[in-house]
């Protein structure tokens, strides 16, 4: 997780109304970057509890949270896309860039309804391709890059345009949209996007889906070259759009 999207995620679940002593599912929590937000904010009189269906992810997150010495989150392992999780009523559901990967996200959204209290937030933050990358000087390699990013994930089932499905993903039978807004992914000539360590943890997945060969990749290279035109550009560019929404379940 780069420092830009945690800082937006951070925003957003202190803006959905994420506090102190509250019990929060994580779903689709991966290696625990966002758990370990939840955490910091829910304290020691709050729990989180993190679902995802990668055994490895899961128990990179345990033994971070060990390192950490910290006591307020578990993680289980289950698929969303089959749920039933036997455990009290949740304050909050939250979930980032999972949605995308969910080939029924409705029905899944439904089943979460389920788990939230009355009066409970369910949050999400997911990244979109729809309207970027952009900038007015061309970014050739900045695009191609993006490209095999972005194709990797279509690729693998991903929908690259969750973001604009959100609210009518949210907009359902018990729950009521608080908000939805979207926020750019700059890169300034100052401020860089750590684009070549995504390329690298991506690149068995890119080249396995034909989304780029090794040799049009050059991962050796790759941070040179960008940095080259990014130097060169001396310009602002967009590479992604991060949708946020919230809403919150009312008594039928
Ligand atoms: C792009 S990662 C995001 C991880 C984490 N939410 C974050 O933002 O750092 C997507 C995660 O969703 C999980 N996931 C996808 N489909 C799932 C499913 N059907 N059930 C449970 N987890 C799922 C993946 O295993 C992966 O850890």
């Amino acid at each position: 997780m780069t420092d830009i999207v945690a800082e937006m995620t951070n925003k957003l679940l202190v803006d959905a109304g994420i506090k102190k002593g509250m019990s929060v599912l994580d779903i689709g929590c991966g290696r625990g970057d966002l758990a370990l937000l939840l955490a910091e904010i829910v304290g020691t009189e709050g729990s989180v509890l993190g679902l995802d269906f990668d055994e490895s992810a899961l128990a990179f997150a345990r033994e971070r949270f060990r390192e950490n010495k910290l006591t307020n989150a578990a993680f289980i392992h289950a698929d969303l896309n089959n749920l039933s999780l036997d455990h009290p009523q949740f304050d909050a559901i939250v979930g980032r860039r999972v949605l995308m990967y969910l080939p029924e996200p409705e029905r899944v959204i439904a089943d979460l309804g389920a788990l939230l209290k009355v009066g409970g937030l369910m949050i999400f933050q997911e990244h979109d391709s729809t309207m970027s990358p952009g900038s007015i000087v061309p970014m050739p390699l900045h695009d191609q890059v993006n490209k095999w990013i972005w194709d990797t994930v279509e690729r693998e089932g991903g929908n690259t345009h969750m973001g604009f499905g959100l609210w009518n993903l949210l907009a359902q039978k018990g729950l009521a949209v608080e908000k939805v807004r979207a926020e750019a992914v700059v890169q300034t000539p100052s401020a860089p996007f750590p684009l070549t360590p995504i390329v690298r943890a991506m690149l068995k997945r890119i080249i396995q889906t034909g989304a780029a060969t090794e040799e049009e990749i050059d991962i050796t290279t790759l941070e040179h070259r960008l940095d080259e035109e990014r130097e060169k550009s001396k310009t602002t560019y967009i590479r992604e759009m991060v949708f946020c929404a919230w809403a919150r379940k009312f008594a039928l």
